[in-house]
Order: structure tokens, then C-alpha cells, then sequence
């Protein structure tokens, strides 16, 4: 393992890293544009210049390993001067755009001219080259051609990691744009990576452009919850609005990326049908109840015997024990069911055809989705049926069945048909309003954190289900998702040795179950 010495800080890393990695490990950081981790080397911004002891030239960061003893210096007056150099140049053409542009508060472009540059252009604005600007490309990705700075990022993602190669430079010297190769449109998959990886810009959002500017948002660490991958997410919301899902780096799951459908989710999550408050029915219709009134009312249905659970694939871990927890309670039976459309998109990168975010977590409590709720249903003893985020009427047709149940109960985000049949509907939290976890496809177990609050009297479920535990008179009275966690962890063996802390930000297998 060679030593390199940056900046005086010495470190030996793996064979084969660059100087740009090196100093990354060290928290020296190098500007540059056109490198991103995820990607093929281009080495054509040349914003990543250092001074190398014993190099007659300055060599790009980005493509130069460490050699045994080498001296790196990032911020000697050479170097100095070929950052502000660069920057001239990359910046001769660009338009005065930044009061306008969608990217400030994440633009490269602006944060280096601010570390590195500081000078005042030298060329008169009439001269600059006009490209197009404002160019629809796909459905989620708008091009501003005299803002790009050529770095190739997105030409590389699209030949590289999508293989659609949509995107090409054409003309020749300052002339060169950025363009959809001919009789293309961006419109694959994952075509909004593009607009993450656009250090300046050129590439952005059709979905979230001049909706807000980032330095207003806040972020919080979650996991995607359209599908069994379980990319990791940042999700960026204020004021209790969620605005845009990206891709945050997990190289066991995602690496860099996510796809569009995950992207764009974050608008189910938000609908205009979210439940706002218990509701119990009175003679004809729904009233609105209390909590304790309407879980009172539940509890002592449940204590009658002859109940069912169904528990969807959308539940969190946490949900699943605390409803086995119930079940166990009232000797009730509990059944497991996932749902994803016929014939649902999936590939053999990300996405997978499972769109549920649970399916494992189900499988590893003893609840693989199966025929047990078609059983249940057709039990000529039953006389309370509870849905947890289970919408049978409209996925299955069982609205004939869910009549013919004495008491329903459906616990949901949003009013859907199920919530027809039923005798109390209890209003629970998204994934993006509460704590707890998912185990993805693998069998990896990752934590999602509430972004934002649920609306209304809304609560997160494994709160509802733990106050319902309550009121079936169980000792047990959880504090926090962790907690429920933690006795999920203690009693079912593939969760055994997890525990939140342990889980982090980047989630951890659980064992064979
Ligand atoms: S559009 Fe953005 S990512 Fe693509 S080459 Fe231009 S600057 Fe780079
Ligand atoms: S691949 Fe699945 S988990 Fe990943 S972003 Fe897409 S829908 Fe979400
Ligand atoms: S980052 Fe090294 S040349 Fe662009």
C-alpha cells in the first residue's frame, strides 16, 4: 500500500487510488467538476490540478494515482493560480445568470468561483456565445445549453450506467453544446440522476425547478419506499411540505443513484385523500372520534375473539411485531400480503418488480404473503377483521367479502375503498412521518426518520399500534419506534444483534431467516 504525503498529512491507501481519493480520506478537498465517483474517469475540466513534488507540470487530481512517496501540494501559489485559470476559462461563455438560475445554493460553479476565483471577468458580456437555454429534453430533465461547462458527467451516465447514450457534445471549439443525440428524447429510467450529477446549471428539474431555493430546505436520511431495493434517500421538505426525493450514496444498495418512479414518489406520499382523524361509524356515516375513544372501541371488539390481521408489505418492521404483538394478544390470526401491479416495470439494476418496501421484513416475522388471507376472509368465524395499510377492495375485488365482515377495521394513510366497509378507520403516518425500518430484497435492514409530521390528528403507526396494545390492557408500553425495535430484535432471531444505533445510515443484513 503506497504512503502519499498531501498538504504535510500523510496516509497510506490501497493500490490503484488517486490522488483525489487520497485526499478525500483526508478531508483535503480538491475542486472538480468533471470526476464523480460513480462514474468512468474523463480527466476534461482540468479544475483538479495539484502540485506534485518532482512533477516538472501540474497533473489532474482525478487521474493520477498515488506512486510510493509522493508530495502533494493542493494549495500552492502554482496551483492557486491554475484554479483561477480554469475558472476563467470555464466561465468566459457562461451566462450572468446566477440571480435566475434554479441551481444557486448548489451550483459548483458559483461555490468555486467564491474559494478559487474572485476576479473580475475579463471579457465583455456582447461577446459571450449564446446556446439555447431552457430546452425541454425529457419528462423530468430541462437543458440550459450556455450554462454547461462540458464536463461530460451526463454524457458518461447515460452511456455508462443507463447504456441509452441520449445525450452527446456536437460543434467544435466554443461552439461545442451539449445535445439529445438525434430522434432521442432523456427518457429512461433513471434519467433524473442527470440532473444530481450536473455540477452547475445546465441540467435541472422540470418537477422542482423555482419551487424552492435549497438553502430553505432541510433534509432528513430515509430509505425509498416504491419498491423492494430500498434505495437510500435524502428527502428535502419545509414546513411540513415535502419537496424532492434524491438519491443519497449506499454502495451495498443504490450506489449513487435511484430511478425516476422512486424519485417522483414523493408526491403519494402527499396526496389529497390523507385521513385526518379516528373515524368510527354511526348509524349511516363516519364520525369523527377521539383517539381513546376510537382504540377503546377497537380493543374491546378485538377482546370478543374471532379477529384477523392483515398486514401489508408497506408496514415497517416495527408495525408487523407490534401487530403479531396484538394478534398474540386476542389469539387472533395474522397474515402477510404484498401487492405490486401486474406486469410491473422492473429491471436488473435498481428497480426491482415487488413495489412493496416490506416484503422481507414480512417474511423474516413468519408472515411470507401467501393464501392466508383468502382464508381468513372466507373463516365463517370471523367476526373482526383489521387492515394495516392493506387496501383489499381495491387491490383484490374483496369488497363483497369485506361487506360480509361483522366489524372492520382499517388502519391507512389515506381514505381508499377498503375505508367503505369499514366500522373504524384509524389515520396513520407515512414512511416520511415516522421512525422505523424496512428490509429490502436482500434481507438489509435500513431506517427511515420522520421528515415531516403527520397531518392532522394523524399518528405514526407504530404509535397506533402501540397505544392499542395499551388498551388491550398488554403491559408493554413502547416510547419510541426504537424501543419496539429493540424487543422485535430480542424475540425474532433474524434481527437479532440490530439495533438502530448499529443500523446507522447505511443499514446492516439481517441473518439468513
Ligand atoms: S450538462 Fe451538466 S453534467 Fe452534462 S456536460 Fe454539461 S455541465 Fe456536465
Ligand atoms: S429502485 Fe425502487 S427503491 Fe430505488 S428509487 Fe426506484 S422505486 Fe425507489
Ligand atoms: S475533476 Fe479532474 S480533470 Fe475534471
Amino acid at each position: 500500500m503506497p504512503t502519499v504525503e498531501i498538504d504535510g498529512r500523510r496516509i497510506e491507501v490501497p493500490d490503484g487510488e488517486t490522488v483525489i481519493q487520497a485526499a478525500e480520506r483526508l478531508d483535503i478537498e480538491i475542486p472538480h467538476y468533471c470526476w464523480h465517483p460513480g462514474l468512468p474517469i474523463a480527466g476534461n475540466c482540468r479544475m483538479c490540478l495539484v502540485d506534485i513534488e518532482k512533477s516538472p507540470k501540474l497533473q489532474i487530481a482525478c487521474n493520477t494515482r498515488v506512486a510510493d512517496g509522493m508530495v502533494v501540494h493542493t494549495t500552492s501559489e502554482k496551483t492557486k493560480v491554475a484554479q483561477r485559470a480554469v475558472l476563467e476559462f470555464l466561465l468566459i461563455n457562461h451566462p450572468i445568470d446566477c440571480p435566475v438560475c434554479d441551481q444557486a445554493g448548489e451550483c459548483k460553479l458559483q461555490e468555486y468561483y467564491m474559494d478559487y476565483d474572485r476576479q473580475r471577468s475579463r471579457i465583455p458580456l456582447p461577446e459571450k456565445v449564446h446556446k439555447k437555454k431552457a430546452k425541454p429534453i425529457g419528462p423530468l430533465v430541462i437543458l440550459d445549453q450556455e450554462r454547461c461547462i462540458l464536463c461530460s458527467r451526463c454524457v458518461r451516465f447515460v452511456d455508462e450506467v443507463t447504456h441509452t447514450s441520449e445525450l452527446a457534445f456536437y460543434q467544435r471549439g466554443d461552439h461545442v453544446e451539449l445535445d439529445l443525440a438525434p430522434g432521442k428524447t432523456l427518457d429512461n429510467p433513471y434519467s433524473a440522476n442527470v440532473i444530481d450529477i450536473c455540477p452547475v446549471g445546465a441540467l435541472t428539474s422540470r418537477d422542482f425547478r423555482f419551487r424552492a431555493r435549497v438553502w430553505y430546505l432541510e433534509r432528513t436520511e430515509s430509505v425509498c419506499g416504491a419498491c423492494a431495493n430500498g434505495c437510500n434517500i435524502q428527502i428535502y421538505h419545509r414546513e411540513g411540505t415535502i419537496y424532492r426525493f434524491q438519491p443519497r450514496e449506499n454502495d451495498a444498495v443504490n450506489q449513487y443513484w435511484m430511478c425516476d418512479a422512486g424519485r417522483m414518489s414523493y408526491r403519494d406520499l402527499q396526496g389529497e385523500g390523507r385521513l385526518l382523524q379516528p373515524l368510527v361509524r354511526g348509524a349511516d356515516e363516519f364520525v369523527p372520534a377521539m383517539w381513546e375513544s376510537a382504540l377503546g372501541a377497537v380493543a374491546a371488539r378485538l377482546r370478543e375473539g374471532g379477529a384477523g390481521i392483515v398486514v401489508s408489505a408497506q408496514a415497517s418492521n416495527e408495525e408487523v411485531y407490534l401487530l403479531r404483538r396484538i394478534a398474540a394478544a386476542v389469539s387472533a390470526r395474522v397474515a402477510g400480503i404484498s401487492r405490486s401491479p401486474p406486469g410491473a416495470f422492473h429491471d436488473d439494476f435498481l428497480v426491482k418488480a415487488d413495489k412493496n418496501p416490506n416484503t422481507q421484513g414480512l417474511r423474516l416475522q413468519g408472515l411470507a404473503p401467501g393464501g392466508a388471507v383468502d382464508e381468513m376472509l372466507s373463516a365463517a368465524d370471523l367476526r373482526t377483521l383489521v387492515l394495516h395499510r392493506a387496501d383489499l377492495a381495491s387491490w383484490r375485488g374483496a369488497g363483497a367479502a369485506l361487506e360480509r365482515v361483522p366489524y372492520l377495521v382499517v388502519l391507512d394513510t389515506d381514505l381508499r375503498e377498503t375505508a367503505e366497509y369499514a366500522n373504524v378507520v384509524l389515520p396513520i403516518g407515512t414512511y416520511a412521518e415516522s421512525d422505523g425500518t424496512f428490509t429490502n430484497h436482500a434481507g438489509r435492514v435500513q431506517r427511515f426518520r420522520p421528515a415531516v409530521k403527520a397531518p392532522g390528528a394523524a399518528r405514526p403507526g407504530w404509535e397506533v399500534l402501540g397505544a392499542l396494545l395499551v388498551a388491550l390492557g398488554v403491559e408493554t408500553r413502547f416510547g419510541s419506534a426504537e424501543a419496539v425495535f429493540a424487543a422485535l430484535a430480542a424475540e425474532c432471531p433474524p434481527f437479532s444483534g440490530l439495533g438502530y444505533e448499529a443500523l446507522g445510515t447505511q443499514g446492516g443484513p439481517a441473518a439468513a431467516g
